[in-house]
């Protein structure tokens, strides 16, 4: 599908099609192109899932966390499931992330930004192509928006159905979230109304119980001073992000805007590019340098000073405020040596972007019985060292990054109640990536809320 033509990237002419010049990683192949190509006119008719002035609204915003002034929690699964669309899950999602937001305002004294990874976190990026088991080799599972995760020949063959089947639950769950919020959702800011049982069991729970305490207190201000609970005064915006990986998707939702006179892909408000295919010359990149969303690259081990460098100067060449977010993930062990050097790169090129901590995807690691987890402390570790590093650097943190469910989960061990690589077996549900559950993430915000008042 692409030939490789080695253009000099901010040379040529950017259409949605562009990077079909360029090599694209990542990307399944069909077998029926006819079928492929009715699915992808049918998804470029459909209406889009979000509109344009929210996501000139989330630049906005996140030019302000660029400014230290807002700051940004992202969060939601790693790979999004279609049996995850019901209600009950999207309203758990809704509600721990909103929950965290609230302790990290009290804390850090911003306005948080919130945005999920959810409404259209379907396509997986995979370390290998295929995979084998038992001497049978099948192509990778790539999330539900490319093909099934059971290992059998039919289910593991890419199906361009599922585009437009992930579309739809795409639009379902922003429908709902939509709803949910319109309606307040009253009873999830007040501490009243979390589950808190895990405070028992926390080595910190008196601070924990001074933060809630706090907060409670405020918002029972707040009613007092308005006249009404917070829920009915203010309203709990939330944007949807995910990893653009699919490229012929990500294509099909990109639409002009007369009005504005730019392409907006209008499948979601920050798509973000992954490690995986995050290389300047590659098909990712010169697609997202030509669409208006803001946009966010994934910085890792293999990053290196000059390439980030180069992307900057590609994918904000205006240097527009809000437009570029880089999520850094090291993990908790190498971020000391591997972060001064981007900070460092980042102001060299005289640019300003939003800088955003992600202390999960450095942080996996396996168990002796062979399961992929994540511990507590290193998340934590991993966000400590980020705050102290960008501070010692001159540099802002504007945001953090997480894994997580409103569910209670057994994926990442460690938290108040100690789970241990022997819980994991009991509720551990994750198709891809372990997953902070209800509990870990909310402490998890207070860890970051009681460390980092602002001065
Ligand atoms: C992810 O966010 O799930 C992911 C695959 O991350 P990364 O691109 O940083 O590896
Ligand atoms: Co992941």
């Amino acid at each position: 599908m692409t030939a490789h033509m080695n253009v000099a990237m901010d040379s040529g002419v950017w259409t949605p099609d562009s990077w079909q010049r360029f090599p694209a990683l990542q990307q399944p192949s069909y077998r029926d192109p006819q079928q492929l190509a009715r699915v992808l006119g049918e998804l470029a008719r459909l209406p889009p899932i979000v509109v344009s002035w929210e996501v000139d609204q989330l630049r906005d915003e996140l030019a302000a966390a660029q400014r230290g002034e807002r700051f940004l929690l992202q969060g939601g699964d790693c790979a999004e499931g279609f049996t995850d669309c019901d209600s009950d899950t999207i309203a758990r999602k809704l509600k721990i992330l909103l929950q965290m937001s609230v302790v990290l305002l009290h804390g850090l004294k911003k306005p948080v930004i919130r945005v999920g990874r959810f409404a259209g976190q379907f396509a997986k990026p995979r370390s290998a192509d295929m995979e084998t088991r038992d001497g049978t080799t099948l192509p990778s599972y790539r999330g539900d928006l490319v093909n099934r995760a059971a290992f059998t020949a039919t289910d593991r063959e890419p199906d361009p159905e599922l585009l437009l089947r992930g579309y739809e639950r795409a639009a379902l769950t922003l429908n709902f979230v939509r709803a949910l919020v319109d309606g307040g959702f009253a009873d999830m800011h007040h501490p009243e109304y979390w589950d808190l049982g895990f405070l028992q069991h926390a080595r910190l729970r008196d601070g924990y119980r001074k933060i809630i305490d706090s907060i409670s207190d405020s918002l029972d201000f707040y009613a007092a001073i308005s006249g009404s609970p917070v829920h009915e005064a203010t309203q709990a915006r939330f944007y949807a992000s995910h990893e653009g990986l699919h490229l012929l998707y990500e294509q099909a939702q990109t639409r002009y805007l007369k009005r504005r006179q730019r392409w907006y892909n209008l499948s979601t408000h920050l798509p973000w590019i992954g490690l995986r295919t995050s290389q300047p010359d590659g098909a990712h990149v010169e697609y997202f340098r030509g669409i208006a969303n803001p946009v966010a690259v994934k910085v890792g081990e293999g990053t290196d000073p000059e390439t980030l460098r180069g992307l900057i100067r590609v994918l904000n060449p205006d240097d527009e405020p809000g437009r570029l977010t880089l999520i850094h993930r090291f993990g908790a062990k190498r971020i000391d040596a591997a972060l001064p050097a981007m900070i460092r790169a980042v102001r060299d090129s005289g640019r300003k972007v939003l800088w955003v901590c992600d202390p999960m995807h450095g942080n996996t690691e396996t168990t002796a019985l062979g399961i992929k987890t994540r511990r507590f402390e290193s998340i934590l570790a991993e966000v400590e060292s980020a705050f102290r590093i960008h501070e010692e650097s001159g540099s802002i943190l504007g945001g953090v990054h997480f894994e997580l469910t409103g569910d209670d989960v057994t994926e990442c061990t460690g938290g108040a109640r100690g789970l241990t690589d022997a819980d994991l077996a009991r509720a551990y549900h994750t198709a891809v990536d372990p997953r902070l559950n209800y509990e870990q993430a909310l402490e998890l915000a207070m860890q970051i809320a009681r460390q980092r008042p602002r001065r």
